[in-house]
């Protein structure tokens, strides 16, 4: 009995205890509610009465000084380099610092202000900044326009955004594959000539680069410059920013080299078909050649058609030519008439010096000690009447031809890509 009244009550002390908590934090939220709201309201106010009268089209201290805009960069990455284009691509957030006295407020803090989706220059005058090579270039809408602007309570303005650009960039493929390409990105004002708007780089160097790596380039250097250049409209103040980016070549490597050193190995066997295997050696030298041709088209249909010769068609142009020289061999060789039909299997220099050795034409006893050995002799030719080995000895000399040529090809090939890396990795 006792216990159940207690324990009544204690259950009633706990519900006013936990309504009476209830109502303070409901108190509390309403206050904090209220709070809010006014400081909002204050800010609202204070915006509205810092725009009222606000011309956006007119710049900060008109009659005075020209405004200086500072600029600073990251670039987040860098798109595609497209040869056949000349093109480079640039992904950068991109802030803008320059002070509007007609922006200062009375709040401690800065104004951190977002867009939404409109554009700052729709409330503020901001620079009319301009990327004098781009080709194509956009600003991020993506859930919002990526817009951030700070106003500091002296009227510093702190613009930042993200855009994505294409550049042109002159490029040179003398050195290509092993090249190097500088390409720069100019900022320049569109209306504003010096007297009005000049710029700055925020800090030195005042870009910086995030992700230097590329599918087939790196970033070898950047470097910075202020500069006035001299337009039609005036003089104008324009920032540079210059990228060096070096090609990898293990792509070039994989792709072309390589393949390119098989087929002429394999151009190269083909010396050692047997001569009077015409289908088989022609075949093999004509292939090699058209597919040197399709490696060589392939290269360049991924490059612009500049009217000099890059570095990598003196490779496919002599390794065409080694093939070519194969073919010119054999055709040389058919021409002379000493890769006629039915002529001895006997070819070795070997048994050349044996055949010079004896002064007659009795060899029957020698050839019939290779009888099963190295060279499997017919029994009908072992007897060879004289003038049939008079033949031989031709026939031992066009072998001479083809021990020449096998050496020559491999000596002169392998001193081309000696002389050729030399030259591309220690002068270029
Ligand atoms: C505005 O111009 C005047 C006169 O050139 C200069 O003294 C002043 O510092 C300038 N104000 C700002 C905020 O740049
Ligand atoms: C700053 O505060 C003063 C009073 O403290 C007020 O008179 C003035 O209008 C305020 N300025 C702005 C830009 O809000």
């Amino acid at each position: 009995m006792m216990f159940a009244i207690l324990r009544e009550v204690n259950l009633a002390l706990i519900m006013k205890l936990i309504i009476v908590t209830l109502n303070q934090s409901q108190q509390s939220m309403a206050n904090n509610q209220r709070t809010e709201f006014s400081a909002n309201k204050k800010l609202t106010e204070g915006l509205q009465y810092l725009l009222n009268g606000y011309d956006s089209r007119i710049r900060p201290n008109y009659t005075g000084s020209p405004v200086e805009v500072q600029v600073d960069i990251s670039v987040a990455s860098f798109g595609n380099i497209k040869e056949v284009d000349m093109e480079f691509g640039l992904d950068m957030f991109f802030r803008q610092h320059w002070q509007d006295t007609r922006l200062s407020h009375n709040l401690t803090s800065k104004m951190t202000l977002t867009m939404g989706t409109k554009h700052p220059a729709d409330f503020f005058w901001v620079p009319d900044t301009i990327f004098v090579d781009a080709t194509k270039s956009y600003m991020h809408n993506v859930l919002t326009t990526n817009h951030k602007l700070d106003i500091s309570a002296n009227g510093e303005v702190d613009w930042g955004t993200r855009a994505t650009l294409v550049a042109r960039c002159h490029m040179n493929f003398r050195t290509f594959p092993m090249d190097e390409q500088k390409c720069s990105l100019n900022i320049v004002s569109y209306a504003y000539p010096t007297q009005h708007l000049i710029f700055a780089w925020k800090s030195i160097p005042g870009v910086v680069v995030l992700d230097k790596e590329m599918a087939q380039f790196y970033m070898k250097e950047m470097t910075t410059a202020v500069q006035r250049v001299e337009y039609v409209a005036g003089e104008y103040s324009l920032l540079q920013a210059t990228f060096t980016f070096k090609r990898r070549m293990g792509f070039y490597l994989i792709q072309i080299y390589i393949p390119c050193i098989a087929i002429v190995f394999v151009a190269w066997m083909s010396l050692f078909v047997d001569s009077k295997a015409t289908p088989a050696r022609v075949g093999l030298c004509v292939t090699t050649l058209l597919t040197i041709a399709t490696i060589w088209g392939a290269v360049n249909s991924t490059m612009p058609r500049v009217s000099y010769v890059k570095a990598i068609d003196i490779y496919l142009m002599t390794s065409f030519f080694f093939v070519l020289c194969t073919l010119l061999q054999y055709i040389g060789l058919i021409h002379k008439g000493r890769a006629k039909r039915g002529i001895s299997r006997l070819k070795t220099p070997f048994l050349k010096k044996e055949a010079q050795g004896s002064s007659t034409c009795n060899l029957t006893s020698q050839y019939s000690s290779y009888r099963g050995g190295l060279y499997s002799l017919e029994e009908g030719q072992i007897e060879h009447p004289c003038d049939e080995l008079n033949q031989e000895h031709k026939e031992i000399d066009s072998n001479d031809v083809e021990v020449v040529a096998r050496i020559a090809f491999v000596v002169a090939f392998l001193s081309f890509n000696f002389f050729y890396w030399i030259a591309l990795v220690y002068f270029v």
